[in-house]
């Protein structure tokens, strides 16, 4: 496995990389609720709350200290925020795309949420100061996946928890339907969706599939979590393994 982290099409260096990712998801701001519900058939939803049950014990705690990063237009950060007890320490809901954060922070300011413009590689928080890290579909996109562990490493608390929320590419006949699913009907779907896009590049519906295949599979993705530092790395397929929920711990 010779990932390191998101590869766009053109972007042959990891700033560039994020630049690409960033302006790709500001570009997409205005239909990206319509066009997650529409890929996915809501299925998102059952897979943002059952994350955010998963940590219920953290969450209930009402001075945890939570983060939401890559928290996009705020549906995971709602998932979360409905198992925060009344006044509780608001949860940070961060992204570095403006345009997906100010759409999230419609949903969630006010509800016990505060939005932070940053990027997941260098955030700015002090080290050791997170119980809990989720990132829900974003942490695929990291120009740098080590860097992205490394960096969720250091700013949780010993102790802290850290859900990696994202797509997998499942096995077997599931598998194979799927493919056909993510490679062909998806990006016609989502051209629908988004229009056609102007000059040689390929779209955010052809980025979807190909950032998926080119992440690593479980058991690599474990491995990298191992090495980072992280215990009690596991993780738990959703639908097929469609998707899945990678959970980690810094050592106390
Ligand atoms: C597919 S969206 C997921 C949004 C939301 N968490 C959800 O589940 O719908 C990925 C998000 O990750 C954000 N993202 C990607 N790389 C990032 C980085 N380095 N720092 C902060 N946000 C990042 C993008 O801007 C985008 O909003």
């Amino acid at each position: 496995m010779t990932t390191t982290g998101a590869k766009p099409v053109g972007a042959d260096d990891e700033t560039s990389a994020a630049n690409a990712v960033r302006q790709m998801f500001n570009s997409i701001a205005p239909r990206y609720d319509l066009l997650n519900h529409v890929l996915s058939a809501n299925v998102d939803r059952l897979w943002w709350r059952r994350t955010a049950r998963r940590f219920r014990p953290i969450l209930a705690n009402p001075d945890a200290a939570v983060l939401d990063i890559c928290c996009g237009t705020g549906d995971m950060t709602m998932a979360l925020l409905k198992h925060r007890p009344q006044n509780a320490r608001p949860v940070l809901a961060a992204d570095f795309a403006r345009a997906m954060l100010r759409r999230g922070a419609r949903k969630f300011q006010g509800r016990g949420a505060v939005a932070l413009e940053a990027d997941a590689l260098h955030l700015p928080l002090r080290p050791a100061s997170q119980d809990l890290i989720v990132s829900a579909f974003g942490f695929r996109n990291l120009a740098n996946y080590e860097a992205g562990l490394r960096e969720f490493h250091r700013v949780l608390k010993p102790g802290g928890q850290l859900g990696i929320l994202d797509f997998s590419e499942p096995g077997g006949l599931i598998g194979k339907a799927y493919a056909i699913y993510f490679r062909r009907v998806l990006p016609a779907i989502g051209r629908m969706i988004c229009g056609p896009v102007s000059g040689d590049k390929p779209g955010p519906y052809h980025y979807l599939p190909a950032s998926v295949g080119n992440f690593p599979s479980p058991p690599a993705m474990l491995e990298m979590m191992q090495s980072a530092g992280y215990v009690d790395c596991a993780w738990q397929p959703y639908t097929f393994g469609i998707a899945g929920l990678y959970t980690a711990a810094r050592p106390r």
